[in-house]
């Protein structure tokens, strides 16, 4: 199929090309490049060996995108266009409307004129807010605390509705857990700009020497050890369920949600002692206030995935561990 990746060069969105290519699929990235670099996409042609064209272009440009859809006569289209720190979407909650869901929008409507039946959106567990139990099934409650989380579920929204109005569309929303890791030819992965807000990108900067401890967030929650517990999802297993889901359901119209996590949770406190023993470096961490916002546990039901893309996460925790570390030590300074 061609397809064409929103934000194919942002994290997941690298790592989402690579799968696709390999899968013998043509792909067409469009990016502003506010969170990400060509070098990625560089880097995405070496690991694969094969090219990828792109544009710099904002999805709310929709001049450029009717432009694009007239050029090339897209199959699909995988959406990760967006900006996604929950911190700094409670200060600009008008910037986040207007790239997350106008963002949506418009691409959305530019499909609809060119008549591209067919669209994944990155989703996400923040759209369970805190959950009365886990783990998580796609048919539990929404409600989310933040404006972020809000965005998402205003596309998602969006997205069933279309699909309401219009039995010719399909439309696949895939709920991520917490993404980590790295390829494994440490070639591409994660580069927060900053000082991370996630946990892994900040252990793995303790690890390497860049900052001097971890802070964690709270070890008062009823958890087995009193920290957080995450679903963490190697970032390759999650890529490969964009393959899947493209693959299985492009055709299948009406819209579809899966979760996309591993069923299995891990404490912050698991995530150091697993770093800590492959790198071999000691993780120093200082048991710090709550963070706001922050629910105790959250860990997915995967088993709808797996029903019906046939997809289930395989790599373990030393994997994503292991290839985190590897493109921390790789590329200490990211992209740059
Ligand atoms: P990322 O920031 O690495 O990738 C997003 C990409 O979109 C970047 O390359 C950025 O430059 C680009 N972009 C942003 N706004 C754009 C616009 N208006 N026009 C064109 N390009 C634009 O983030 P990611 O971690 O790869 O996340 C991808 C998607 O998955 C996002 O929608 C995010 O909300 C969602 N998601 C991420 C996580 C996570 O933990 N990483 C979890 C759940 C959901
Ligand atoms: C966060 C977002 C969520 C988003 C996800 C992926 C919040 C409240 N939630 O999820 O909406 O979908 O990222 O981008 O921001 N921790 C520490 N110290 C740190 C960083 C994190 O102890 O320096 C702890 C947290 O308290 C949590 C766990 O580590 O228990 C995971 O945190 P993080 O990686 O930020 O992910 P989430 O909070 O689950």
């Amino acid at each position: 199929m061609r397809i064409l990746v929103t934000g194919g060069a942002g994290y997941i969105g690298s790592h989402t090309c690579v799968e696709l290519l390999n899968s013998g699929h043509s792909v067409f990235i469009v990016d502003n490049f506010s969170n990400a670099s060509v070098e990625s996409i560089k880097r995405v042609e070496k690991i694969t060996g094969k090219s990828v064209n792109y544009i710099n272009a904002d999805i709310r440009d929709e001049k450029a995108l009717n432009e694009l859809f007239k050029r090339h006569n897209f199959d699909a289209v995988i959406h990760f266009a967006g900006l996604k720190s929950v911190g700094e979407s409670t200060e600009k909650p008008l910037m986040y409307y207007d790239n997350n869901v106008n963002g949506t929008r418009v691409l959305m409507s530019v499909m609809e004129k060119y008549k591209v039946n067919s669209l994944v959106f990155s989703s996400s567990a923040t759209v369970y807010g805190d959950p009365d139990t886990v783990p998580i099934s796609e048919n539990f409650p929404l409600r989310t605390t933040n404006p972020y989380g809000q965005t998402k579920l205003v596309v998602e929204q969006m997205c069933q509705e279309v699909c309401s109005a219009n039995d010719k569309i399909s439309i696949v929303l895939l709920r991520y857990f917490n993404p980590v890791g790295a390829h494994h030819s440490g070639m591409i992965g994660e580069d927060p700009k900053g000082i991370p807000n996630n946990l892994m990108p900040f252990i793995a900067q303790v690890a390497v020497g860049k900052r001097a401890f971890l802070s964690i967030f709270g070890n008062d929650y009823n958890t087995p050890d009193g920290t957080g517990v995450r679903d963490y999802i190697h970032v390759v297993d999650l890529a490969k369920g964009h393959v899947k889901a493209i693959e299985k359901l492009h055709n299948k119209t009406g819209c579809h949600v899966f979760n996309l996590g591993t069923g299995r949770g891990y404490s912050v406190l698991d995530m150091v002692a697993a770093f800590s023993q492959v790198s071999g470096k000691k993780i120093p961490y200082q048991i710090k206030a709550r963070r706001a916002g922050d629910i105790a546990q959250c860990y997915a039901k995967p088993d709808l995935a797996q029903q019906i893309l046939d997809w289930r996460a395989e790599k373990t925790l030393k994997d994503m561990v292991n290839d985190s570390w590897h493109w921390q030590v790789n590329n200490p300074n990211g992209y740059e």
